[in-house]
């Protein structure tokens, strides 16, 4: 009879992790670790919700949002460099809780990992092929840069010059989109110019998927170049943004710097003053999704022990001072207000056009950094799924073609071509909307499991080796996992409803498959 509740024994893992000649290779440092964090952190959170934060909940004080939602990751960053600096395996939450709450909670933990890296692949991928196409200013036909759930009612040309004033000035370079409900409220003469077109295949979200696979199976140290190289370039932006906008701000838009009470379209709880600081932070959350990843790469890098923590909370501190500095900016460049209608989509290039006079060309150099800022966030997101999926793979939860290793270049080739077809399933046939607060669930049950971990590691093993102790034990881990708690609580219900649907089938999988071929249970 099987046991579910087995745990890895923290000495068979250690002489894992010891045992590099045949497995992984170790090539990164700790610039490439802190490096890896920023690439897989900074791009549709900040870019693209930052002004949905501040339009829809916090105002200007977008700014406290990220602060609240920095903390919150904080306390699970900490449990994380504790774990990744005495575990030094690639599989990150999941192997933690291998060793600390036993098989079923370690796989249940790893079938949420899913969720975080393969959909949160999927989503930026999704996001990238809309500013690829609003950088080549709608080229690509709409069939193919969107899925068969989507469809677009559009007027062009001539046609235009019959419509209503008032709905033209909402048309943008010679388009004009309508809803449905626009569209039936029109005359059965405007209707019939209305063109409609239903999505096929997103395909540019598969092209990008699948460079980024190819350039993952050529090796880690390849990977981490690319990586180090747009992760400069959009730091870089960042940098300028705040810089060049700083003088542009107008005090009047930080004034009064929380909502009111009483705007209207403000009246929730989380929708004004300080409620709504805790609604922005939920918002701006995504934004901070991936400082975890340098956990699943602990196994490639050269000395663990001390570059983990580096590496993990290194980041998460580069990219709260950037987020903090650039939605101040922001908030003060342009109105929030203005976040709602007008500067809805591209925001940022939005205020840049807007209001600062002769930086036409940031908005462009914005936008093509948003691109490979998105490529590095899928990188990333992609190279931690299949190093989770080779850890479980070598634990025999999953089939072995998992952890093959490539001949030559010693990455795990097969595990990375399923990923591609997994992933790119999602990206070319899903909306991005569903895939992205999926995301958000998945690694805020990670975040809760690590967090809880440490203090049970602590209780078991009090006489372990570790090399970076989290501070205050318990009191972060119950901080860090009642925080993340509630943020799962304030999901939506569809998204909580699928989250389950996907928990269950994963459970199917376990009692089927994984628990009968588990090499630790062999
Ligand atoms: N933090 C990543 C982003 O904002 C997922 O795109």
């Amino acid at each position: 009879m099987s046991n579910i509740w087995v745990k890895k024994p923290l000495s068979q893992l250690l002489e894992a992790a010891g045992d590099s000649e045949k497995g992984l290779k170790r090539t990164l440092g700790a610039i490439n670790l802190v490096a890896l964090g920023i690439g897989a952190i900074i791009g549709a959170g900040l870019f693209v919700r930052t002004a949905s934060a501040a339009a829809e909940a916090a105002g200007p004080a977008v700014t406290l949002s990220f602060i609240v939602a920095a903390i919150g990751c904080a306390f699970a960053g900490l449990c994380y460099a504790e774990f990744a600096a005495m575990i030094p395996i690639a599989g990150s939450a999941y192997t933690y809780a291998y060793a600390t709450m036993g098989e079923m909670l370690a796989w249940i933990i790893g079938w949420a990992l899913i969720m975080e890296y393969a959909l949160g692949a999927a989503t930026v991928s999704i996001a990238w092929s809309e500013y690829l196409n609003n950088l080549l200013g709608g080229a690509i036909p709409y069939e193919f840069c969107h899925s068969p759930f989507e469809h677009a009612n559009r007027v062009m040309g001539d046609a235009l010059t019959q419509f209503p004033t008032d709905l033209l000035k909402n048309a943008k370079e010679g388009v004009l989109l309508l809803s449905d409900t626009q569209l039936q409220s029109l005359p059965a003469n405007l209707q019939a110019l209305v063109q409609t077109s239903n999505g096929m295949i997103n395909a540019p979200a598969l092209l990008i998927l699948l460079l980024l696979t190819m350039l993952l199976i050529k090796g880690t140290q390849e990977s981490a170049t690319v990586n180090g190289i747009i992760v400069f370039i959009k730091v870089a932006i960042v940098l300028i943004f705040i810089l060049v906008g700083w003088q542009f701000i107008n005090p009047a838009n930080h004034t009064p710097y929380m909502i009111p009470e009483g705007v209207v379209g403000h009246e929730g709880i989380f929708k004004h003053g300080w409620g709504g600081v805790l609604g922005g932070a939920g918002i701006v959350f995504f934004a901070f999704i991936g400082f975890d990843a340098v956990s699943t790469a602990a196994q490639e890098a050269k000395n663990p022990r001390k570059d983990m923590p580096i590496g993990i909370l290194g980041s998460l501190v580069v990219c709260t001072i950037l987020y903090i500095l650039f939605s101040h900016v922001l908030t003060g460049v342009a109105n929030w207000q203005e976040f709602k209608l007008a500067g809805k989509e591209a925001s940022v290039a939005y205020a840049i056009d807007k209001y600062m006079i002769g930086y036409h060309w940031l908005a462009t150099a914005v936008t093509v950094a948003i691109l490979a800022g998105f490529s590095s966030v899928i990188l990333v997101m992609l190279m931690g799924q299949s190093r989770v999926f080779y850890t479980m793979s070598k634990d025999g939860l999953l089939p072995k073609a998992f952890s093959d290793l490539h001949p030559r270049f010693r990455t795990p080739f097969k595990a990375n071509w399923i990923l591609f077809v997994f992933v790119g399933l999602f990206a070319a046939f899903i909306p991005g909307s569903i895939a992205g607060d999926l995301t958000s669930f998945g690694t805020l049950l990670a975040f809760v499991l690590v967090s809880l971990g440490v203090w049970l590691m602590r209780r078991n093993e009090p006489n372990a080796d570790r090399p970076f102790k989290t501070p205050l034990v318990p009191l972060v881990p119950i901080l860090g996992a009642g925080i993340c708690t509630a943020m799962i609580i304030s999901l939506d219900i569809v998204t909580l409803m699928s989250a389950m649907i996907w928990m269950v089938l994963g459970l199917v999988v376990y009692f089927v498959y994984s628990r009968h071929h588990s090499k630790l249970q062999a």
